[in-house]
Formats: structure tokens, sequence, C-alpha cells
């Protein structure tokens, strides 16, 4: 059997609904969707032109671990999409795929199609990203006052509900509890708050012990004969900010688990003035690329408690 250690773009013999930075997403009949997360990384919102190897595996069966966690956990009160991120199952079911199995391995994720509800549902656990930038400025968050005194990287007891717009390009853009009511009704606006953070708080607890912090993450939900589902990634790196607990120290930004290293190496370039931060991204040169790769297989054995198993996932061949 080929592996493909790394997988930049595909083509599937299935309809794409949507190529994303690094996920491209496709059609499986009316009902369905498959996910695949591609090896691409994006930094500073540019998308960089070398994949980082096994990083949409760990994407893919991060989310995929996560949700059999929730289900465990919550059960039928947190319905998910997933239907199986298992490729020889997904094959089964859709035989098209077959000549496309090393593509596949690790990344894909086949689902339930929904209706998406157009809100980024992010909690924040800690002060971090555009909401630090907001509040140094003007001491709020959406418009909301916030306690005086924060440093960048405080603590937020409880955490905050923080909706954003799902913008279609650029930033996303934070909003308020009141605009999510006003734009989906107070019933829908308060059931997706109380899902968030309720998947929020499991994943903190869960990653405490392991000494890691959920700083925050942010969640999707889609609607499905009328009921809320939980779809999109979870609690992925590429979704949440992961900090190593015995490095926190609140005043400035801290070190995160998966893309630390490219983006210092990129801030470097930028402060040596060979790259001006737009597309296209630098040549990544190959230490950046592996130790990136690294960080990622990194965080999904140490959320997991396992190493990612690449050879079952078929991307590297077993000894
Ligand atoms: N079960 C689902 N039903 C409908 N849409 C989904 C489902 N799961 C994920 N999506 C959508 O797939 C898209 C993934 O694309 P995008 O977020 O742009 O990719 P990326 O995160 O790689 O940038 C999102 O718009 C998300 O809402
Ligand atoms: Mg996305």
């Amino acid at each position: 059997m080929t592996t493909a250690e790394s997988v930049r773009v595909t083509a599937l013999p299935l309809p794409l609904v949507r190529q994303g930075k690094v996920r491209d997403v496709y059609a499986v009949g009316n009902d369905h969707l498959l996910l695949v997360a591609t090896d691409r990384v994006s930094a500073f919102d540019v998308v960089m032109h070398e994949p980082i190897p096994f990083k949409g595996a760990v994407l893919t069966q991060l989310s995929a671990w996560w949700l059999r966690k929730l289900e465990a956990r919550f059960g039928d009160a947190l319905p998910h999409h997933m239907v199986s991120a298992d490729v020889p199952q997904i094959i089964a079911q859709v035989p098209a795929l077959e000549a496309h199995r090393e593509t596949l391995s690790g990344r894909a994720m086949l689902c339930l199609r929904t209706d998406v509800v157009p809100i980024e549902c992010v909690v924040r656990g800690y002060l971090a990203g555009s909401a630090w930038k907001e509040y140094a400025a003007h001491g709020t968050l959406a418009g909301d006052a916030l306690p005086a005194g924060l440093l960048e990287s405080s603590q937020l007891t409880p955490p905050l509900f923080s909706p954003a717009t799902k913008a279609e390009s650029g930033h996303d853009e934070n909003i308020t509890t009141s605009a999510v009511v006003a734009q989906l009704g107070a019933e829908r606006a308060a059931h997706l708050e109380k899902y968030s953070r309720a998947i929020y708080e499991f994943g903190r607890e869960t990653a405490a012990p392991l000494g890691i912090i959920v700083a925050d993450t942010k969640f999707e939900f889609g609607v499905r004969h009328g009921q809320l589902v939980l779809i999109d990634e979870v609690l992925t790196p590429d979704s949440s900010r992961f900090w190593p607990a015995n490095q926190y120290a609140p005043g400035h930004s801290q070190p995160s688990f998966d893309k630390q290293p490219l983006r210092d190496w990129l801030d470097a370039q930028r402060r040596a003035s060979r790259w001006n931060g737009e597309a296209p991204g630098p040549t990544l040169p190959s230490d950046v690329v592996q130790a990136t790769s690294d960080r990622y297989l990194d965080a999904f054995a140490r959320i997991t408690g396992a190493s990612l198993d690449l050879a079952a996932l078929g991307l590297r061949h077993s000894s």
C-alpha cells in the first residue's frame, strides 16, 4: 500500500461544496458531507505553500476523539454530525472513493449534512487574540464592558460566551449575545450558549489534569430536522488555543502547542523584512515544517494519552 504523508489539495469524484483554508468539503448525496482536513497550514491568515505532514490526520482524529468522548458524556442530549472517521468504513459507504484511499487516510470524516447556524460560538476562559486586542484598546469585548485591570492572557471567571459572525472572507467579527438573540431568537441563542459552555467546560476539565489549558475555543452548530447539532471540528489546535499550563503567566501572549515554531519563524522573517505578512507566504524550511508537524502530533498524544497510530490509519507502512 502506498501512503501519502502530506496532502495539500484533494480532487475527489464528489461535488466540492467548499474549500476552506484547511478543509476541503464534499457533498455525499443530499444528506452527508465528507470533510477532508488537508495538511495545509495557515498562520497570520495566510495559507502556506508547504503542507505539514500528519496535520490533517491530527485535526480529524482529534475531533473524532472528542466527539466520541462528548457522546459518552452527554449522549443524545448533544447530537453531533460525525458518522465515521474510519476510511475503510467511509469507502464501504462511498465506493467511488476507493481509488483515493491514500489521500483520505486519517484525514476524512463522513458527517451528517446540516443547515449551518451562521454564528461562531466562541468560549473564552482566558483573554487572548482578538478579544485581548479589543479589551486593550477599549476595555470591552464586542462592545460590552469587561472588568478593569485584566492583563493579556488573564483568566476570565466565569468563561465568556463570545459569539462572532462567520465572515465569508477576512476576519470574523465579535458580536454581543443580544445581537445573536436578534438574529436567531432568544431560545436558539440560549441553546447555543448552553451547549457551547458545556462542551468548553468538558474540554477544559479533560485537559487540565494533562497540564493543558484550553484558553478558548470555537464551536459551530447546524440544524437538522429542527434540532441543533454540533458540527465542524471540535477542540482541535486549529479551533482552540491550547497552552502549556506549566508555562502560563499572564501579562503577555502564551506559547501555543501547535503552530508556535511556524509563528516564531514567520515573525523573524517579518522582523528581518524578508516577508511583508501577506500571501504568498515565504517558502518554509524543512526544519520548521518538521517542528510544526511534531508539535501537532505531540498535541494529539498529550490530549488523548496515546500517539496517533500512523500505521493503523494508513499514513505509514507498518513494519
Ligand atoms: N455537518 C455539517 N453540515 C454543514 N456544514 C458543515 C458541517 N460541518 C462543517 N461544515 C462547514 O464546513 C465548512 C468548513 O469550511 P471552513 O471553515 O472554511 O474550512 P477551514 O476551517 O478549513 O477554513 C464550514 O463552513 C462549516 O460550517
Ligand atoms: Mg473553519
